[in-house]
């Protein structure tokens, strides 16, 4: 909902419980106004009346209050826009319209030739903002910076900032630190989302789990980005955020050309961290992920119990044996094509090793869906191995620059997805595949980060680095609609392209090829902080965990901790005893019990992992599921029991497996006690009000 002053100069957006206002000064300056609790446009148009501060020759009355401070003029933060002409640089701009359309607020400026246009839309308690510029003057303008929007917080002390860092095999893991003078930036250089940084950030200056004030705001682009955070003098304290690295430049608009910014999301909570985390969720269940409302299937894939050594028969043996523990989606993992016996050859050449698959992967998926299951594939679109017919036929593919060496990383080089020839060529292949056997889920892979990220020929700003995205993008959207029945997961390595942009295209995405069940519990606790259950895949793999740390853990303790997102199964089922097979078989029912209230339901995190007991619950309808995690008892002290959230203290509660009636007030009070005990135990409670 938008609300607007009669003079058409303040805006109010306002969501079921919160506001967000601005106001355009007689001088064109667009200022912030609010963003917080509910508010009236009276109380916006009362904020609207406060004047600047004076105006002291060593500090600007504009910064800090600014929706998208320009460069130029009398500011001195980091720009959200900086552009240049051959004659000059930076905008002064002048208001020419606003208009709505359905929910979305546009504010239109103009600075001679080049239009720029604020986007703001309200989805539920989340704003979502994003930036479009139009070149419609007769010179080349260079876009060094354009972020989809500045955040402005309002005056507090004390702010401390969240992210969320790691790196491969250890991401998503959740930061908390006090935010001090100056500016903390987070960011990609690499090309993707990368596994160093979600592009999300939180603030708060005293929230708890599940209380108190907190901002979050998160960047949907899966290219390069970059977040920057400014602690400014007088307790202010602004976000600013895009697509793009650094200042040297994104883009070059051509006259006539344009650039349209991704989303930047942002919401305000008073329900603490957790309350942020289920707003973030809702919003991406309904406007974000594709089809969010339909549960995703228990998945079986390839990768570690077979690694690059596959061929259809041992394929085939190990579908029957995830059939029988209730799998519903096979898929087989890298190896499948070309010369792609190992990681040294075969990208680029999308057609199915004759070898191991001699009549093409049309007989093995006919094998999975004759055991009652859909079939899925992993494909690595966006690279090529040098050793490939695609690289011997097209060198010049790749993003290079000349003269210089060809960086390889995991001996694979990056196509420029920015050329139409790849483009088509891509679509062409992925077409062919998906037409070609009957495949219901790609799992689309990206396994090393930009370079030499050089396209020769190409004026400077080159515009791979945004194209790259765009095509991507793009081609997925093609996929999507060419083939409505196929599904995708976002893979990078694990979880390196893991953001809203690429969400809005994929039903799932990989979170880490970390697949130990321990280490799982903190990605998954960071991961939440943003990202829902219903996207968030995790395998059970084998004991000792092969891909990373020898750890040994119970089959329980595995599937406890994969069943907090959407469950798969990563081990090698032939190497299983009868009795594995068969307790696996009952973990896979279970979660199937419990998986519309996991993946739909509201997400409580009860328990961080830190050394001893964790535990998330999810509450849907009369419906509620803990998951408790117990690391290590240690002392012999007894394991505390674990306060419940979201329930009805007024009601009662019948624990399903037990039979046993708990009251709501003494489960939200007191706690109910799990019954672990020792090292790596874990357990399920599914409860149903009565
Ligand atoms: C990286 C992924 O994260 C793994 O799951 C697997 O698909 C490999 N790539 C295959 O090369």
């Amino acid at each position: 909902m938008v609300d607007i002053a009669e003079n058409g100069r303040t805006w109010l957006l306002s969501g079921p419980s919160s506001s967000y206002a601005l106001h355009l000064t007689d001088a064109d300056e667009l200022l912030h106004l609010h963003w917080g609790p509910r508010i009236a446009l009276a109380d916006a148009e009362a904020l609207a009346g406060s004047p600047l501060p004076g105006y002291w020759p060593f500090e600007s009355p504009l910064d800090g209050r600014e929706e998208y401070p320009v460069e130029g003029g009398p500011r001195f933060v980091r720009p959200a826009l900086s552009v240049r002409t051959d004659e000059r640089r930076g905008t002064e701009w002048r208001f020419t319209a606003y208009e709505t359309e359905g929910d979305e607020l546009r504010l239109r400026f103009a600075d001679d030739g080049l239009a720029i246009t604020l986007h703001y839309r309200m989805r539920g308690d989340v704003v979502e903002r994003w930036v479009s510029l139009d070149n419609g003057g007769p010179a080349r303008v260079e876009l060094l910076r354009a972020d989809a929007a500045t955040w402005t917080l309002p005056e507090r002390e004390g702010w401390r900032l969240s992210q969320l860092h790691g790196r491969w095999a250890a991401e998503s893991r959740l930061t908390t630190a006090p935010l001090t003078y100056g500016e903390k930036v987070i960011g990609s250089r690499r090309g993707h989302t990368g596994h160093q940084h979600l592009p999300w950030v939180a603030l708060d200056t005293d929230a708890t789990e599940e209380r108190g004030e907190v901002y979050g705001c998160a960047l949907g682009w899966s290219g390069s980005w970059r977040i920057a955070v400014a602690q400014l003098p007088d307790a202010r304290v602004q976000v600013t955020g895009g697509a793009g690295h650094d200042d040297s430049g994104l883009l070059l608009l051509e006259p006539g050309a344009s650039y349209t910014s991704p989303v930047f999301a942002g919401l305000w909570s008073d329900g603490g961290f957790g309350g942020a985390s289920r707003t973030w969720h809702a919003y991406q269940r309904a406007h974000v992920v594709p089809d969010a409302d339909r549960d995703r299937p228990v998945l079986f894939n390839s990768w570690e119990a077979t690694f690059f050594d596959i061929s259809e028969e041992q394929q085939a043996a190990l579908a029957r044996r995830a059939a029988g523990i209730g799998v519903e989606l096979f898929v087989v993992d890298d190896g499948w094509f070309g010369a792609r016996t190992s990681d040294r050859a075969g990208l680029g050449d999308w057609t199915p090793n004759p070898d191991r698959f001699p009549h093409g992967l049309k007989p093995l998926a006919d094998q999975v869906h004759g055991l009652g299951m859909q079939f899925g594939i992993w494909v690595e679109p966006e690279m090529v191995n040098p050793d490939s017919d695609l690289y011997r036929a097209h060198p010049d593919w790749v993003q290079y620059q000349p003269g210089r060496t060809r960086t390889e990383l995991r001996n694979q080089l990056v196509l420029n997805l920015a050329r139409e020839d790849v483009q088509e060529y891509l679509w062409e292949r992925l077409d062919t595949l998906l037409s070609g056997a009957p495949i219901d889920y790609v799992k689309w892979d990206f396994n090393r980060c930009f370079t030499d990220a050089g396209w020769p020929g190409e004026p400077y700003p080159q515009r791979l680095w945004v194209d790259h995205v765009r095509a991507l993008y793009a081609l997925l959207d093609r996929l999507r609609a060419a083939h409505p029945g196929v599904a995708f997961e976002s893979c990078s390595g694990g979880g390196g392209r893991i953001d809203l942009g690429v969400l809005s295209r994929t039903d799932q995405v990989w979170t880490s090829d970390n697949t130990d069940p321990l280490d799982r519990l903190a990605i998954q606790h960071g991961f939440t902080q943003i990202h829902p259950a219903r996207v968030m895949a995790a395998w059970v793999t084998d004991s000792p965990n092969t891909q990373l740390n020898g750890r040994a853990s119970s089959l329980r303790f595995r599937f406890v901790s994969a069943m907090a997102g959407v469950l798969g199964v990563g081990g090698d089922l032939t190497e299983w005893t009868e009795e594995e097979l068969a307790e696996a078989r009952r973990w896979v029912e279970l979660y199937k019990e419990i998986r519309p209230v996991v993946q739909q339901g509201d997400l409580y995190r009860l328990r961080p992992p830190s050394g001893g007991l964790s535990a998330v619950q999810y509450v849907r309808g009369d419906e509620t599921v803990v998951l408790a995690c117990l690391q290590a008892q240690s002392h012999g002290e007894p394991v505390p029991a674990v306060r419940l959230r979201g329930l009805d203290p007024t009601a009662s509660y019948e624990c399903r497996e037990t039979g046993e009636v708990h009251r709501g007030a003494v489960l939200l009070h007191h706690g109910l006690r799990t019954g672990l005990r020792g090292d790596l135990d874990a357990t399920v409670i599914h409860l149903r009000r009565i």
